[in-house]
């Protein structure tokens, strides 16, 4: 097992850590960066380890980990924890911690406190929020706080119901012209990188050339920045309906339900555990031990007359 390196205060990347100012570097190269979710260790580690440049603790954790309907009953403390367990996995990429609903809303001091806990308390890199308008305040608080912000537009999943459920976004030009004006404004109130979400591709593709900062699309097309999928998604790990923009890489869930049923039709048949899965001990210990039983049995029996 490696041992890692003390995590150093936030101001101060860990040794190893994609710098945050290489985002900016890979668009002007236009070198694809990779996004993906994890909302544990292991899924940290995975990714760490498949070259992800960006780890994302999705507040799609609601849904894909503890089983809502929705992203919005994610609380800070659900996502505090799940921040945590994938910091103490994921070393060279960036983590973002994604504000729950009900985590910015209010104001830019409850905004600024509770992007404090991600990176104090859970060793997040950098935070993500959802929205523009009310929220470009909230952006310019946090990061005048010290903390990365990216930000989110498009098909928004907190506000889902005022937007007309999960569909896509920008489909009009009056609809489009409003993303890049929010795009902009994200850009000027300091984000560093900004994810489009079911946005029509070439709307897309206008707002990543009309930005210096990266876009990272998810069902937008191919000429965004970077691309980020959620791990569930990738895996085949989520039940639910799929959206349009997922692409399965594996057939996980598949994997699981057949290595669990085979684990039970083996205890029931006794067929596990195995001699190789058990411990011995000394003959003349066995024995000992055994002459131990018997004698407290008679000891019992005595005690009962
Ligand atoms: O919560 C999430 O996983 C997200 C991604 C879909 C961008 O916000």
């Amino acid at each position: 097992m490696s041992i890692r390196p003390q995590k150093p205060a936030p101001a101060t990347p860990a040794p190893g850590k994609l710098p945050i100012t290489e985002l900016a570097e890979m668009k002007a190269r236009r070198q694809p960066i990779v996004m993906v979710t994890a909302y544990d260790a292991p899924g940290g580690r995975l990714a760490d380890e498949a070259g992800a440049d960006l780890v994302l603790v999705g507040d799609s954790a609601a849904m894909t980990m503890l089983g809502h309907e929705s992203t919005v009953p994610a609380t800070m403390d659900e996502m505090l924890m799940l921040t945590r367990a994938v910091t103490r996995g994921a070393s060279r990429p960036l983590v973002i911690a994604d504000m729950p609903f009900g985590s910015f809303q209010v104001s830019d001091e409850d905004a600024v406190r509770n992007a404090i806990h991600f990176v104090k308390e859970a060793g997040a890199d950098a935070v993500k929020l959802e929205g523009a308008g009310v929220m470009l305040s909230r952006v310019r608080a946090i990061v005048g706080a010290g903390i990365p912000v990216m930000g989110h537009i498009g098909l928004t999943p907190q506000s889902a119901t005022m937007l007309g459920g999960y569909k896509a976004q920008g489909r009009s030009a009056e609809k489009a012209i409003a993303l890049l004006h929010d795009a902009r404004a994200l850009e000027a109130a300091g984000c560093f990188s900004l994810v489009l979400e079911a946005v029509p591709a070439p709307v897309a593709a206008r707002i990543t050339r009309e930005l210096s900062i990266p876009t990272i699309g998810i069902g937008a097309g191919s000429d965004c920045d970077g691309q980020v999928l959620v791990w569930h998604d990738i895996l085949g790990l989520y039940e639910g309906r799929a959206a349009r923009f997922v692409k399965r890489y594996a057939e996980i869930g598949e994997t699981i339900r057949s290595a669990l049923t085979a684990y039970a039709a083996d205890v029931r048949e006794h067929r596990f555990p195995e001699e190789q899965h058990t411990y011995s001990m000394p003959d003349d210990e066995l024995a000992l031990f055994e002459a131990a039983v018997a004698s407290d049995h008679r000891e019992h029996a005595d005690d009962r007359r």
